[in-house]
């Protein structure tokens, strides 16, 4: 599924400018900056494919990239705080929750959440929104190479903790580092093996 090339597809600003569901696709979504593209381009071993950037509110679009035989890579904007207007935010949060919940090929839907700070508010609201949606999703534990392997522990807790209240939660973490590559490996496993 990784080995040719993903190649990006399209950048979508509405409903329905989104490309014919005719395979599965998964998403990563999560609060800004909490690195994405970068597990995108961590996934797809091809460091500029997703733009990255420290800039919270880099992507801005539904961005679609294609795997050879297998589903789409679907990156979006955060949710939470972000560097542009607030009409603008206000814009792409809504084709987020709209696309999140009304989007019939979604497979999987990873919940992306920073391995320092644990699942917060807005976190919580997403994943509400998925339960309702009856959208499975997964957690990822982001940035793991910024956290000491001491305080880990705890934030896992958290996390386990938050998942238990949501009927749509799968119940596996993968802790991962775009940087570093932990469990890159395993996410690829288990894209591969959706069906
Ligand atoms: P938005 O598109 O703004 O919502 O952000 P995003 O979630 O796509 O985050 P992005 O991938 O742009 O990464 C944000 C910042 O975190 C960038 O400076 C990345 O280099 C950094 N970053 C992402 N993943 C990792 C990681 O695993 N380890 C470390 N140390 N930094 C990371
Ligand atoms: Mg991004």
């Amino acid at each position: 599924l990784f080995a040719a090339p993903t190649e990006f597809l399209k950048g979508v600003v509405a409903m329905d400018g989104l490309p014919p569901d005719d395979r599965l696709e998964v998403c990563f979504a999560g609060r800004s900056n909490v690195g994405k593209s970068s597990l995108i381009n961590a996934l797809t071993g091809r460091k500029g494919l997703a733009r990255a950037s420290n800039t919270p509110g880099r992507t801005q679009e539904i961005n679609f990239f294609t795997t050879t035989g297998g589903p789409y890579l679907v990156d979006l904007p955060g949710y939470g705080f972000a560097n542009a207007p607030v009409k603008v935010v206000e814009k792409w949060q809504r084709l987020l929750k709209a696309y999140l919940a009304g989007r019939a090929s979604l497979r999987r839907a990873f919940v992306l959440i920073d391995a320092r700070h644990g699942v917060k508010a807005v976190d919580e609201e997403i994943m509400a929104l998925l339960d309702r949606a009856a959208v499975t999703f997964q957690v990822v534990l982001t940035k793991a190479d910024k956290i000491k392997l001491e305080d880990r522990e705890r934030v896992l807790t958290q996390v386990r903790g938050a998942l238990a209240k949501h009927p749509a939660a799968f119940p596996e973490l993968v802790v991962t580092s775009s940087e570093k590559g932990d469990g890159i490996e395993t996410l690829r496993a288990i894209i591969s093996t959706l069906e």
